[in-house]
């Protein structure tokens, strides 16, 4: 064990009774913070939100709510984490604790503390400013953007269920939090940097979780041992572990690797680093790949996606990741680390059958590259059983670009109609060189809908993702008839 102390609620805990498989919630409860619970253990109820000092877009620290039933608690090691007993000062509630009591927003209360914990970061978020109107006032029928006057997200509780309470009192109470004081202790560690992440190992019952200090390091120990598992926002991982059972001899975490987590935007590409969280994607790309925006938009929840990474959405081979198809339509690359240094792989090249890629044993993803510019009209349609917080049934990823009324270049890359995600090729010839008029869109539509192998599952049956892929491109006609849309930037 050589795992440095946990700062829980402002005091600094040792790091002990934990395996390299323990939840952080299992930890934390077991520290008597009891408050944080498990309603699902698999991201869906958000019960188990906790908050922790994180590298921030905007401030040096950035409060991020996580759900501690996916994250092994062996990430903690030398971290800060506040948790809903943390919030309050002695007797006086927290703010978003107050509000919550004085407007009814706890029934039963159990999915309380996961409320307040999710509600407390968007409290502290540094972009958060009062608006002039909140989006109903504004007459604004836009469910992917509902802010309250105070400038608060209430998709930051997009991750949270509650069962008995209904969420009009807890909306409210989102609503009427007022700003954060800058002499909240709180407020101040955001204007400092999180702690560093050192060397940490845990180990127990014959298993090993490894934080290794930097990427030449990780590469040295893939070397050695090709078969461990990554772990980077465990939003894929913990479900595994926590319903799968699945219990790997050695894990190693790459989520604060820097050699993963940089952000590059140059004249010609913009690199996104593996282990970026999407909440950290679509902040620092702020609309400037509006694809990527629709995709993360729809993507899990907030609390989902303050953890999940892109190297993690690809590193599974999932073909039901919602990351794929949007980065197939951008001819994404993606960027394979190991010890005889980089390669770069055209994502339409990566995926080799149902979970496999050409990724050797040893290589870690460390970016995914995009070409700039990108093309002029871009949609991201997502079909599942819910509008939020759902997988895709189908989700297909649209770029083309028209000029004088002609579609000059097509790339439409499809999720969760084949073993792997793929480009939808017959389809781009069906469109490259044609007028963008119903005609040709109809018949594209139609090769459309045979792209693909898809198969009747849970989800959906064959003919209804066929006829959702069809769909999708009339869709996209029909939102956008107009004839120049080519790209400058
Ligand atoms: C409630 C819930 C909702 C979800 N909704 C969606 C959704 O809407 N759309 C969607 O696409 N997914 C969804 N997911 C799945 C998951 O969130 C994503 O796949 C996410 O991107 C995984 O990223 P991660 O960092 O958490 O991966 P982790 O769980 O940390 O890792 C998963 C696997 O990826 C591999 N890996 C991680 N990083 C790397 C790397 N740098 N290089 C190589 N391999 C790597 C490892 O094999 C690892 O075992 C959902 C999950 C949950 C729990
Ligand atoms: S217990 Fe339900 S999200 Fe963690
Ligand atoms: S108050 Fe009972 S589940 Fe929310």
């Amino acid at each position: 064990m050589d795992a440095p102390d946990v700062t829980v609620n402002g005091r600094a805990v040792p790091f002990a009774g934990a395996t390299p498989h323990t939840t952080a919630l299992d930890w934390l409860r077991g520290l008597g913070l009891t408050g944080a619970k498990e309603g699902c253990a698999e991201g869906e109820c958000g019960a188990c939100s906790v908050m922790v000092a994180r590298p921030g877009v905007d401030s040096p620290t950035e409060w991020t709510a996580l759900n501690a039933c996916l994250m092994p608690a062996a990430q903690l090691a030398g971290q800060e984490v506040v948790t809903a007993e943390g919030l309050a000062d002695g007797d006086v509630l927290h703010p978003v604790q107050a509000e919550m009591a004085a407007r009814g927003g706890s029934q039963c209360g159990y999915c309380t503390p996961g409320f307040v914990c999710s509600m407390a970061a968007e409290f502290y978020r540094p972009g958060r400013v009062p608006t002039s109107s909140t989006t109903e006032e504004a007459g604004e029928d836009d469910a992917d953007h509902e802010c309250g006057p105070n400038g608060f997200d209430l998709h930051a509780l997009s991750g949270n269920l509650c069962r008995c309470t209904g969420y009009r009192p807890i909306r409210e109470a989102a609503y009427a939090v007022g700003q954060a004081d800058d002499a909240d202790p709180l407020t101040a560690r955001t204007r400092q940097h999180p702690p560093a992440t050192t060397y940490a190992e845990v180990s127990a019952d014959g298993a090993r979780f490894v934080r290794p200090a930097d990427l030449p390091a990780l590469l040295d120990l893939l070397a050695e041992e090709p078969d461990a598992v990554l772990v980077a926002g465990s939003t894929d991982h913990g479900v595994e572990v926590n319903l799968r059972g699945a219990r790997p001899p050695l894990t190693v975490a790459v989520d604060r690797l820097d050699e993963l987590r940089g952000f590059t935007l140059a004249d010609d590409h913009v690199e996104l680093g593996a282990a970026l969280t999407l909440t950290e994607i679509e902040r620092r790309l702020a609309g400037r790949l509006p694809l990527i925006g629709q995709m993360t938009a729809q993507f899990a929840s907030r609390l989902i996606r303050n953890g999940a990474t892109l190297g993690g959405n690809l590193g599974t081979g999932s073909p039901i990741g919602d990351a794929a198809p949007a980065l197939l339509a951008l001819e994404a690359e993606v960027v394979l680390a190991s010890a005889a240094g980089d390669r770069t792989v055209r994502l339409a090249d990566y995926f080799t059958g149902y979970r496999t890629s050409v990724r050797e044993p040893g290589e870690v993803i460390r970016a995914v590259r995009i070409p700039l510019p990108a093309r002029g009209l871009t949609a991201f349609h997502k079909i599942a059983k819910r509008r939020f917080d759902d997988i895709s049934s189908v989700a297909v990823g649209f770029a083309l670009d028209l000029e004088d009324g002609v579609v000059t270049a097509a790339r439409i890359g499809l999720g969760g109609v084949a073993a792997t995600p793929i480009r939808a090729r017959a389809t781009e010839t069906a469109l490259e060189g044609r007028a963008w008029n119903a005609d040709t869109v109809a018949a594209a539509a139609d090769v459309l809908g045979g792209e693909g192998t898809p198969l009747d599952d849970h989800r959906a049956s064959a003919a209804y993702r066929a006829a959702m892929l069809r769909t999708s491109l009339l869709k996209l006609h029909a939102e956008h008839p107009g004839t120049s849309e080519r790209a400058t930037a």
